[in-house]
């Protein structure tokens, strides 16, 4: 019965490809045609392609990969991440840097600090810079809108926020100092299991960040973890189907790692394949949204990242924080990014990506939707129909302009 459904689900995504090439995708869908590429795939298919075997998962990959190609070019966007703070508010169960975790040596940069290692990264060439925290109420949100504004003043790149759950008053400001996106996980869209794993947290308030994100214009991203206790194929097929109602720009979908320092350091960690499958089939759901090898895919593998950018992946997120700080911002142990150089490892980076045929995108990397495609100026926005820059441009992925995009 679910090898039937298996091999529907990959028919309709064969079959998608096929009437209708990624150049025309977005631009309306003739009547009698397949349905687009991700909205014809329902939460059957998707349990059915996350418990593909062996042999199938193969047709899945290369189908990932394919869909990746067509509509995000072969360009792979680097985001690299400044890790500001390691306090915390919050007591997630599977997270070093949650609050009850008294080994961790906690720590805060400056905001002078930041902007230091901001414009070294930037002079190295980074186009997008992320600025993560755990969720630390220490900063207000004029704190961090003066980050923003630092950053965006020095140099022509964009600014991703990833700071958790805040008002939307407080993220109206983050906005209006010039943040373009915004990441914020919903880790798990199962409610129960999502309340079980962050006490005092619901989904709904979850949801709730996540639409005023969106109201206020940000590219919005989310993403789960793959390997929590009590997640199942159809869990996970509920995170994807999430992320598709959400209509996110990024989606960051990464194996769980456990921490010893945590109530769940027993927990085995997610499963490499199952990870892939999941990174997959989000690719076919979301052909148009950012997705990144993750780190916790390169963790938990020493190829995780190649096999992320052959599983749909296009975007590589280096850690650019200063060593010593780094090294303090444990999430889960034994990160690659400990191991790479001040930079993120910007050389080994571009020898991966040069041994897939793949080059480093020289864009700030804004998502090829059509609101924010052409160009990112007001005027721009909301021509919808247009088709992706990305497929007017080839398959060169990004936009070549520049990277204005203000709020519209
Ligand atoms: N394993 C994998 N990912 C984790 N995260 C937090 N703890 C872990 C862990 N133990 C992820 C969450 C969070 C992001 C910053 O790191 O998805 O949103």
């Amino acid at each position: 019965m679910s090898e039937h459904i298996l091999a529907s689900a990959i028919g309709k995504v064969q079959d998608a490809l096929a009437s209708k090439p990624p150049r025309t995708q977005g631009a309306g869908t003739a009547r009698g045609a397949p349905p687009p590429l991700g909205a014809g795939l329902t939460e059957g298919d998707i349990v059915a392609l996350l418990e593909a075997g062996p042999g199938e998962q193969r047709t899945l990959f290369a189908l990932a990969d394919e869909v990746r190609r067509g509509f995000m070019g072969d360009a792979v966007h680097l985001r690299g991440i400044i890790e500001f703070s390691s306090y915390c508010v919050r007591n997630c169960l599977y997270c070093g840097l949650r609050r009850d975790n008294r080994r961790l040596v906690r720590y805060r940069m400056s905001i002078d600090e930041i902007l230091a290692v901001a414009a070294r990264a930037t002079a190295a060439g980074y186009r997008t810079i992320v600025l993560q925290s755990g969720d630390d109420l220490h900063y207000r949100a004029e704190d961090i809108a003066r980050m923003v504004e630092g950053i965006k003043q020095a140099a022509d790149v964009a600014v991703t926020l990833s700071v958790g759950e805040r008002s939307r008053q407080e993220y109206a400001i983050m906005r209006r100092a010039g943040a373009d996106r915004f990441l914020l996980k919903h880790e798990t869209a199962d409610p129960g299991l999502y309340s079980r794993l962050h006490p005092g947290m619901t989904l709904e308030d979850r949801l709730e960040c996540l639409a005023h994100l969106r109201g206020l214009g940000f590219q919005v991203g989310s993403g789960n973890i793959v390997g929590l206790p009590g997640q199942t194929a159809r869990t996970l097929a509920k995170d994807i189907m999430l992320l598709r109602s959400l209509d996110v720009e990024m989606a960051g979908i990464g194996p769980f790692i456990p921490h010893p320092d945590t109530p769940l350091a027993s927990h085995p960690p997610g499963d490499l394949s199952m990870s892939l499958r999941t990174l997959a089939v989000a690719r076919l759901v979301l052909p148009l949204a950012h997705l990144p090898a993750t780190t916790a895919l390169a963790t938990l593998h020493p190829d995780g990242r190649r096999m992320g950018l052959e599983c749909g992946a296009n975007v590589v997120m280096p850690n650019v924080t200063p060593l010593e700080f780094r090294r303090l911002y444990e999430i889960y142990p034994g990160s690659i990014a400990l191991a790479a150089p001040d930079d993120g490892g910007l050389a080994q980076i571009h020898a991966l990506l040069s041994g897939l045929g793949r080059q480093v995108s020289h864009t700030c990397g804004h998502s090829p939707k059509p609101a924010w495609a052409a160009g990112h100026s007001a005027a721009s926005v909301g021509r919808r129909g247009l088709p992706p820059e990305t497929a007017r441009g080839g398959g060169r992925g990004g936009h070549e302009g520049g990277c204005k995009w203000q709020i519209g």
